[in-house]
């Protein structure tokens, strides 16, 4: 069978999500995950978005084995330099560049005629060419193209030396039925095709990025580029998860093998949720709270006789089996760093050390330390940005009184400040009494709190969203997570995250002065 190649693009689509930055250490993670679970490549970011997304990549690029690491930039000699100069570090460095080919864009984005929009695709692949030679081309709105010219576009591509062509719907306009037969047409048409990768970007704004995609693939698409979850601009990218659990259960229909590994998605996904704050639909396939679950007593009875009669995929094949004990309270720190680098993680002694403490102290609270206890610690501690404010204590008084709450946290400078205040509610006091002392004014736009497990000593976990002035005098949202046994605790961490995130963004704002992402900037 053949194989499709995987392009995660969960760092850079996927972090398009409205409300979500990652901060590089959260990308480095997520990408170390990414690699485990067998992706070929991992677009890291957009390099000359801002600095803090150049270092990003450039952490990816130096740290994560395995996988092709890519990187975007416009269709200008700066984008591409400095995507080169955030990759070079990788054993396998790709540069993806893109320049729109619909009238639509050209005509009211870029101010090109065709004959110049050809001209620079031309140019920019040979240049990127000149610097690294695994070189992508996105001609962006393709499905709206006229697919006369798209055709001439990916030739001069081609022949300018791209090596994987990929055509992207970048509105989620396209029917599956039209967007297999433009893959099938440009394989017909253009010449040199047989030289390169051919792939498929679809978005999912009429639910049909799944199936785009799918269809790509039948028409002879061999790499597909998707996001965990399907995250990204507006409605979404395709999603991972879907594309390749169908590609392997209806395998005799379609007839491609990928190299993911299918027992690692459900923990990508967790991952994936809890850093970028935006939690999966209980609905969602695959990797949604109800995908496996049966409430007809009907399909109960017929699930328990054969799982069969009601399940197209054994959840475990997922990794939907995490429910056993994996350390008790008296295993070590060497028990504790060999489980996590099993599952993936690799943290510093300093960052290990503080998960440690997190482990004794809910070790000590809970009979039971699972494989889903520990993910949520990582997570909560990889939230808790190094520099900053950190929540040191908080103590709350609520019930039918008026909520107090006092708190202690350590400032920047390392000096230590209580502060007290009171609130409608208990978080609401907790959350008041950290503004006085961080002093960012926002808006709280999301709030919700999980167990992670069941029983009455499961740990919380909470996700929040805020808004703020960005520094740059503009609304930017910002999320935050943190996990505890106490729902009161993990709501002040989730907010120390947040509040850090953009006290970090709002220096870099600050120091650096972010280049404007004009649709092509002059060269
Ligand atoms: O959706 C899109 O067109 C893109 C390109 C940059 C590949 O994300
Ligand atoms: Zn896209």
């Amino acid at each position: 069978m053949d194989r499709v190649l995987i392009f995660d693009t969960t760092l850079r689509d996927g972090e398009q999500t409205p409300g979500v930055a990652l901060n590089a250490e959260e990308k480095v993670q997520i990408a170390r995950q990414l690699a485990r679970l067998g992706v070929d490549v991992i677009e890291a970011g957009f390099p000359a978005a801002s600095p803090g997304d150049w270092e990003a990549v450039r952490r990816v690029a130096t740290e994560v084995q395995g996988p092709v690491i890519a990187a975007l930039a416009r269709a200008t000699p700066g984008d591409i330099e400095r995507a080169w100069e955030a990759l070079r570090g990788s054993p396998r460095p790709r540069i993806h560049t893109f320049l729109a080919t619909s009238d639509i864009h050209l005509k009211y984005k870029l101010q090109m005629s065709r004959e110049e929009v050809l001209e620079r695709v031309r140019e920019m692949v040979a240049y990127a060419r000149n610097l690294c030679d695994d070189v992508e081309f996105s001609p962006e709105d393709a499905s709206r193209s006229d697919p006369e010219f798209l055709y001439r576009v990916i030739e001069a591509a081609i022949r300018a030396g791209a090596t994987t062509i990929n055509i992207p719907d970048t509105v989620g306009y396209a029917l599956p039925e039209e967007f297999g037969a433009l893959i099938r047409g440009i394989l017909e048409h253009v010449p040199g095709t047989e030289r390169v990768v051919i792939s498929a970007h679809c978005h999912n704004d009429l639910g049909l990025a799944t199936a785009n995609s799918l269809a790509a693939i039948q028409a002879g698409a061999r790499q597909v580029e998707c996001t965990i979850n399907g995250i990204g601009e507006r409605a979404g990218n395709a999603s991972l998860e879907e594309i390749v659990m169908a590609l392997y259960t209806r395998r005799k229909v379609l007839r491609v093998t990928t190299g993911i590994r299918f027992a690692e998605i459900y923990r990508t996904s967790r991952m994936v949720a809890s850093y970028t704050g935006v939690s999966v639909q209980p609905n969602k396939a695959i990797v949604g709270a109800n995908a496996f679950a049966h409430e007809s007593g009907i399909h109960q009875d017929g699930v328990l006789k054969n799982p069969l009669t009601y399940e197209i995929m054994d959840p475990k094949l997922i990794g939907l089996d995490r429910s056993m004990l994996v350390l008790g309270k008296h295993s070590g720190r060497h028990a504790l760093r060999k489980r996590l680098e099993e599952m993936g993680y690799q943290l510093t002694s300093e960052e290990l050390e503080r998960v440690f403490a997190s482990f004794k102290a809910l070790a000590d609270r809970k009979k039971e330390v699972t494989e889903a206890d520990l993910e949520a610690l990582i997570s909560d501690e990889i939230s808790q940005v190094t520099e900053g404010y950190h929540l040191e204590h908080v103590q709350v008084c609520c019930g039918n009184m008026i909520p107090t709450a006092t708190i202690r946290i350590r400032g920047p400078e390392g000096q230590a400040i209580t502060e007290t205040a009171i609130g409608n509610g208990p978080v609401d006091a907790v959350y008041q009494a950290i503004t006085r002392v961080v002093g960012l004014p926002n808006r709280l736009v999301e709030f919700s709190v999980k167990a992670v497990t069941g029983g009455l000593d499961a740990v919380g976990e909470v996700t929040i969203r805020i808004e703020m002035e960005d520094g740059n005098g503009h609304p930017r949202v910002f999320s935050g997570y943190g996990a505890s046994t106490d729902i009161i605790v993990a709501s002040a961490r989730a907010y120390m995250s947040a509040l850090n995130k953009a006290l970090t963004a709002r220096r870099v704002a600050a120091l650096e002065l972010l280049p404007s992402l004009s649709p092509v900037a002059a060269a």
